[in-house]
């Protein structure tokens, strides 16, 4: 059973007094500010039904379907509140894989070719990036679409070129390694050596490319995958659970310098994506390596979440923000569904029974007052934010919209 605690009583007072906008009777999950800060949340949490899901999948149909993009040189990456227009980068953004992973999750769910034409037209040019030196993102770039492919393209040509390709992507990821620091380098920080922990997504390329090849070079794949995710769990993970999100290291010593200010309130506070990025990563690397270290930095910072965002709600971008108009970042929430769903299929129905609670999280990410159903927005979940230190207006943005497609593909 769910625990529901005091904020619904919060949530249900106040969002009965605004305007009703779904074809349910319930009210919309407008802002909604607890005492110190702001969340969005369903008034009655209840898990995400068939024909949520149903609706979602049209929308991101509708929506996904009405984008231009041409092969290699577009990919789209978010677009504020009320733009009807996507921003786009070019293939070397750390966001350029997110929207061919969509329309692989697309071809998947209904088999139409027209998505698989279109995955494997925005997926052709992302290989292309297998060698790019310039990111460490290469896990997101390449990784996601190329995965997705070598798994659902009929094609076994197709096949063996996504896999020929994530085989060069991990090997040109394992360059980042320092063997002081047990890890590969993030990017500098400050001036200095530094490692995010957005990056527990990406080393898990090195571990799941290391051991479909297997022989030396295989087992340093895994090795150096293994240690940056045991890197990241020792220095990254405080007692509690909570996560830094940006740290920088001596390269000639190895020894841990401190955390350096990125995309949170502070360096030393708690930025809500960082915390979701954490918690699925390390579920993930858990899942492909069986170490007990991994587990416990799973189960700590999926502890942390769900103590700290009462089910059907999303989290304010950073969890130490004393602001009760903060933005908010439904994309750290659909991240972490992700995350706590596969937590329980990797770790099984335990007390916390984070997959429930996943399951509370969707049925409010798929209420039409989260998603773009009455917006020109182009893209599917609203209520994200990307960087609010630099700027603290919400859109929609594809990372976000990915892992919400993706937890709803989850079996
Ligand atoms: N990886 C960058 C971000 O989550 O914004």
């Amino acid at each position: 059973m769910i625990k529901i605690p005091v904020i619904k009583a919060v949530c249900v007072s106040l969002v009965l007094a605004g305007i009703a906008l779904a074809p349910s009777a319930e009210a919309s999950p407008t802002r909604v500010p607890t005492a110190t800060t702001s969340v969005s949340c369903l008034p009655t949490p209840h898990p995400v039904t068939t024909e949520q899901t149903l609706a979602l999948f049209e929308l991101a149909a509708r929506k996904i379907g009405a984008v231009r993009t041409t092969g290699a040189k577009r990919y789209p990456f978010g677009a504020l509140h009320s733009s009807p227009d996507y921003a786009y980068t070019g293939a070397t953004g750390w966001t350029s894989g997110f929207f061919a992973a969509e329309l692989w999750l697309l071809y998947q769910r209904t088999q139409d070719p027209r998505w698989l034409e279109a995955a494997r037209a925005q997926t052709r040019g992302l290989m292309k990036l297998a060698t790019y030196t310039g990111s460490h993102d290469l896990g997101f770039m390449v990784g996601l679409p190329t995965g997705l492919g070598a798994t659902l393209d009929p094609s076994p040509e197709q096949q063996a070129a996504y896999a020929e390709a994530r085989i060069t992507a991990a090997r040109t990821l394992s360059q980042r390694w320092n063997p002081r620091i047990r890890a590969l380098k993030s990017s500098e920080y400050g001036g200095k050596w530094g490692l995010i922990i957005d990056s527990a997504m990406n080393a898990p390329l090195l571990i799941e490319v290391g051991q479909a090849i297997g022989g030396p070079e295989g087992d340093e794949l895994v090795y150096r995958g293994t240690e940056h995710m045991l890197t990241l769990a020792r220095d990254f993970v405080r007692p509690d659970g909570s996560t830094f999100h940006r740290m920088a290291f001596n390269p000639k010593t190895g020894a841990l310098i401190g955390p350096i200010p990125g995309q949170g309130l502070t360096g030393d506070s708690t930025w809500a994506r960082g915390q979701a990025w954490a918690l699925n990563g390390f579920t993930r690397a858990y899942e492909l390596t069986g170490n007990a270290e991994l587990l416990d930095a799973a189960q700590k910072t999926a502890a942390f979440w769900v103590s700290k965002v009462p089910p059907g709600c999303i989290p304010a971008w950073d969890f130490d923000i004393d602001n009760s108009r903060a933005p908010r970042d439904s994309s750290a929430a659909s991240i972490a569904a992700d995350g706590l769903l596969n937590f329980r299929r990797v770790v099984g129905d335990t007390a916390a029974d984070h997959g429930a609670y996943a399951d509370v999280t969707l049925g409010l990410l798929t209420t039409p007052w989260m998603t773009t159903a009455r917006s020109v927005n182009p893209g599917i979940l609203l209520q994200q934010t990307l960087n609010v230190p630099s700027d603290p207006r919400e859109g929609s943005y594809v990372w976000g919209d990915y892992y919400l497609l993706r937890a709803l593909s989850a079996d």
